[in-house]
Parts: C-alpha cells; structure tokens; sequence
C-alpha cells in the first residue's frame, strides 16, 4: 500500500466521481448517500480498530458496484469494477488485489453470515450492515418497501418462518415482518468489537421502535 497521502487521494476522489456517477442511474436504496455513509463508518470504524484507513475507504465507496441488482449478473458487476481498476495506474497492485478482494467476498458472502478474513474486509462488510440499523435502517426499510408498494404492517399475517416460500415470493411479507426477517439478525453478525457497540445501540432502537409501532397501531401507546 502506497504511503503517499496525495496518491491515495486521487484515487478516492476518482472512485467518488466513478461511483457516484453509477449510483445516479438507481434509486433503489443503493444511492450515493448509502455509499457515503458506509464510507464514513469505514473510515471511522478502521482508526477505531487499527485497519487501513485508504484500503477501507476505497472499498467502502467501491463495495456496491458489483451488487447483483445493479448488474446482470455478479460477475458483469466484478467485471465493471475491473475495467475501473484497469484505469487507476496509481493504485499498486497488492492494493488492488486487497480491495478486490474485500469487495468480492462481501457480495459472495450475500450478507448472510459467511465469516469474512481480513481485519479491512470484516471493517467494511461491518459499516455496511451497520446503514441497515438504527434510524437511518428504519427509513431505508420503509423507502424500499413503499417503492415496492408493499404494505407497512398486518398483524394477522404469520411470521415468516411459517410462511411457504410462494406465500413470501408473492408479496405476503410487510414492513414490519423485514425486521424480524433480516434487521433483528444483524447485531449477531457483527465482525468488530466498536462495530457490536454501535450496532448494539441502532438495535435496541430499532426494537424500541417496532414496539412504539405496534402500540400506536393499536391505539394503544401510552
Ligand atoms: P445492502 O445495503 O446491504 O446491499 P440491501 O440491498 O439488501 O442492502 O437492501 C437495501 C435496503 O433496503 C436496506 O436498508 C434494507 O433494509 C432494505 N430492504 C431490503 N430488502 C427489503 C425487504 N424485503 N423489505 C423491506 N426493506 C428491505
Ligand atoms: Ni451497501
């Protein structure tokens, strides 16, 4: 990894403008305000655990590029980053082949909790997770369930797991049932220490939150 600061912030600045570029063509939750505050809790997250500051900021504005809804296919997606990276003479070799690295094995891992190695890759997978939780997850979650149209909450609907998988494919799934489904799962999965810590905190939020919810959906809150 190069040590000259100046390089390193090159690079970054032509992975913002790349990146931010490529998320003006989705709106679907993978928006350039996720890349950045990804990128944020990477940086933060590293100095906090003693990783690479550069590799966790390159990967973290990189990280979604090959996501699958994006492209065709993963490997279309890890093809664009690719060609990207074919484009950065500054960037040495080892340094790619690092972010490469973390980014591929962030989106093979498919988020479900495939143990990531390098203290860098377990940093940004961390930072990434942490955008679902907290206020910040609450709004995606309805953003994204409201774009598909689906319904914030139905108490008489069963709990996921005792739905056939047609029953879920078709939409019988709310707002609310993603919290259990996914959110509720992610301070488990946490790879750092600092990284438990401030999940801990957007969980117990979030948990506050589906309660309050419930009550008012009842008009029953106190
Ligand atoms: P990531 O940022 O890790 O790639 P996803 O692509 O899975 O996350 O989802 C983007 C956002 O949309 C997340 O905040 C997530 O909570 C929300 N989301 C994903 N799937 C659903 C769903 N089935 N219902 C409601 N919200 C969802
Ligand atoms: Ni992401």
């Amino acid at each position: 990894m190069t040590l000259d600061s100046s390089t390193n912030e090159s690079i970054l600045e032509a992975a913002r403008i790349f990146v931010q570029e490529e998320a003006s063509k989705h709106s679907d939750g993978h928006d350039w305000t996720h890349i950045q505050r990804v990128t944020a809790l990477a940086v933060r997250l590293a100095r906090h655990m003693g990783a690479d500051p550069f590799v966790c900021e390159l990967a973290a504005l990189l990280h979604d590029v090959p996501d699958e809804k994006l492209n065709d296919s993963l490997e279309a997606g890890m093809a664009k980053l690719n060609t990207w990276l074919d484009n950065q003479p500054l960037l040495e070799p080892s340094t790619r082949e690092v972010v490469v690295n973390i980014i591929s094995t962030i989106s093979y891992a498919g988020g479900q909790g495939a143990a990531v190695d390098s203290l860098e890759a377990q940093v940004v997978q961390d930072a990434d997770r942490l955008d679902a939780l907290g206020a910040i997850g609450i709004a995606r979650t309805f953003a994204f369930s409201g774009a598909r149209g689906r319904e914030m909450y139905d108490p008489s609907l069963p709990p996921r797991e005792q739905m056939t998988r047609e029953e879920y494919r078709n939409g019988r799934s709310t707002t609310i049932n993603h919290f259990y489904e996914k959110l509720f799962k992610l301070k488990d999965l946490m790879n750092t220490s600092y990284g438990k810590e401030l999940a801990q905190r957007r969980h117990e939020y979030m948990v506050q939150f589906v309660e309050q919810f419930k009550q008012e959906w009842e008009g029953m809150d106190r």
